[in-house]
């Protein structure tokens, strides 16, 4: 009989992983140094680092379950700070059924863990169906990255945030999330967190893929969004807001938001208030390639496509002053624009355009961690740290593209793809 599945799959889904693994291999990345060293070893108990070191300087305890990766550099798992897992760059607009949705998500999360991708903040879904892919991942029933998600976005009327017209005419009233006022905005955040979010994604800007909406134009006044950062963080949650224009991003950041996503039209005295304010960018500056030449062919309307023309380029501009202002920036790809599985793609553009290689891992771990303020348990290769754990051939502070061939990968201990 074929097997249309591999059998690696039922091993990582259904085994429980070994309780010690002793785990070496040729070379080891330490993000926040930006060294590589040689002959690793890390020992993993329960999902854990609990040893970490040289090869030499601690052996193999007894009894525990041995994994080498003689010609492989292994560093911690890439963090992807802006996808879309329940969608896709063709089901996009056709597919607003939860319930498909949430099906969409569960190809995705497994294409995204397989490329290396062990956390994602999932910045964007409708009605809770990242809640449900999240807490699936979460309880074993399917393989994915653990997921940090903020449910519908929370924004105006006609905004690009769960508001756009290109919804069916059933979903024609308001979107799900759509506010008036603070106190609107306020009681929004709260329903996202009764409904069990880990962060609270506005929009204060329009958007490329949202009909009518333009670039450059505020959305949300900053009481409103202030109203919104002020609940989240009361209730302990981080807040991510869309903006391409130069207002609309001065005005999250006014508001006390946290992580910036696409920051497209970014000037000095911009970059000048998000230093100050120590505000994350996340910049999705690879997808625009992708939109451009199969956008057409996907069915992403005219409206969008010339929308992405004025903006590509720019962002790119604004990246690599970012960059040379020190901003602390992370990876985010905006995976669902392009399909799920190719977010290493954007590494080799952030050093194209000004980081190092180093920069640009870190940009994808111990950054985005950081920004996630998750960075005690994610993030680097440290004792106490979740074992997530990725090897490619080769060593990526030499050429960032092996990170596109990711052919080891361990969450929480537990091998995924590579033994
Ligand atoms: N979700 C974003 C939007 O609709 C995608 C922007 C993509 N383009 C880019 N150059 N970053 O606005």
């Amino acid at each position: 009989m074929a097997l249309w599945f591999s059998p690696l799959s039922v091993i990582a889904q259904d085994a429980k992983p070994p309780q010690t693994v002793y785990l070496t291999a040729k070379g080891i990345v330490d993000p926040v140094t930006g060294l590589y060293s040689q002959n690793p070893a890390i020992l993993i108990e329960n999902g854990r680092i609990t040893n970490i070191g040289s090869a030499t300087q601690f052996p193999a305890p007894a009894g525990a379950t041995k994994i080498d990766l003689p010609d492989q550099t292994i560093m911690p798992g890439m963090i992807d700070m802006h996808v879309h897992l329940t969608s896709s760059p063709t089901a996009r607009r056709q597919n607003r059924l939860e319930q498909r949705e949430v099906i969409t998500g569960v190809a995705n999360a497994r294409k995204t863990l397989m490329a290396g991708f062990t956390t994602v903040r999932n910045v964007g879904a409708a009605r809770y169906s990242d809640i449900a892919l999240r807490n699936a991942i979460a309880d074993g029933d399917i393989p994915g990255p653990r997921m940090y998600v903020s449910g519908p976005p929370v924004g105006i009327i006609g905004g690009h945030c769960s508001d756009d017209t290109y919804s069916p005419p059933e979903d024609n009233k308001y979107g799900e999330n759509v506010a008036t006022g603070p106190w609107e905005m306020r009681a929004r955040v709260r329903k996202n967190i009764k409904y069990g979010v880990d962060l609270i994604k506005t929009c204060s800007t329009g958007g490329v893929f949202s009909k009518g909406t333009v670039l450059g134009a505020p959305q949300g006044t900053v009481e409103e969004l202030k109203a919104i950062a002020d609940e989240a963080h009361a209730r302990g949650l981080k807040v991510a807001s869309h903006a391409h224009g130069t207002i609309g991003i001065q005005n999250a950041v006014e508001a006390g938001i946290d992580t910036i996503e696409h920051a497209s039209f970014l000037d000095d005295k911009t970059i000048r208030m998000i230093k100050k304010n120590g505000v994350f960018l996340s910049m999705d500056i690879y997808n625009t390639e992708y939109t451009l030449s199969k956008g057409k062919e996907n069915g992403v309307p005219e409206e969008s496509l010339q929308k992405e023309r004025e903006v590509g380029t720019v962002q790119r501009e604004s990246f690599s002053n970012a960059v040379k202002a020190n901003v602390k920036i992370v990876l985010g790809t905006d995976a669902a624009i392009y399909p799920h599985g190719d977010n290493a793609k954007q590494l080799s553009r952030m050093v194209e355009f000004g980081m190092n290689n180093a920069q640009a891992i870190s940009a994808a771990t111990n950054v985005a961690a950081q920004a996630l303020g998750k960075d005690d348990l994610i993030g680097r290769l440290a004792i106490g740290y979740s074992a997530d754990i990725i090897a490619v051939k080769g060593n990526p502070l030499d050429d960032i593209t092996t990170l596109e061939e990711v052919s080891f990968v361990m969450k929480e201990g537990k091998v995924y793809k590579g033994q």
